[in-house]
């Protein structure tokens, strides 16, 4: 019976014990990595990007939606990116379409399209965007 009443104690301890130590071994979240900018360079290859996330983030993070229409007849203050993949190689000379997208991006007033103002559109997506972001924008832009 004494050997019970000294038992008890000890295993309460030890349930204890193991309990905080369970605690303490609860994994810290890692913070999120701060992507690496894209920057301006045009030369610099992309990754491959994907449409559905690149939609995500013209409607998201980046809110392009909150000034670009994207469907046919949808009016906005800005120009409407419907059918801008085909329209996009004739803008530049020498430009093929997906280049002239990344431009209009990264360096908006490089060409400032014609009735709309410069500056306007926001002047840091080459230091908000990471390479991954940017192909992934231009992946979604190449379907409309
Ligand atoms: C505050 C409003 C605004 C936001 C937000 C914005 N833009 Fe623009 N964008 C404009 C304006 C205004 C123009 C036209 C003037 C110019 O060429 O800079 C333009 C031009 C463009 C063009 C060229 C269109 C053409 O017909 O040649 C593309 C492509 C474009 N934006 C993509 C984007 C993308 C992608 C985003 C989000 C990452 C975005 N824009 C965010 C206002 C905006």
């Amino acid at each position: 019976m004494k050997r019970f009443f000294i038992a008890l104690p000890l295993f309460a301890i030890l349930a204890l014990a193991c309990n905080t130590s369970t605690l303490f071994a609860t994994p810290t979240p890692e913070p999120t990595p701060t992507p690496v900018p894209v920057g301006a360079d045009l030369s610099i290859p992309l990754p491959p990007g994907d449409p559905t996330r690149g939609e995500l983030l013209f409607n998201g993070p980046f809110a392009c939606a909150a000034c670009h229409g994207v469907f046919e007849g949808q009016v906005t203050t800005c120009p409407n990116l419907f059918g801008l993949s085909a329209r996009a190689a004739t803008r530049v000379s020498g430009y093929p379409a997906e280049m002239y997208l990344r431009e209009a991006i990264v360096s908006p007033n490089a060409y400032v399209v014609e009735g709309y103002t410069e500056g306007v559109m926001p002047q840091n997506f080459a230091e908000t965007m990471s390479a991954q972001q940017l192909a992934d924008v231009l992946a979604f832009l190449m379907t409309k």
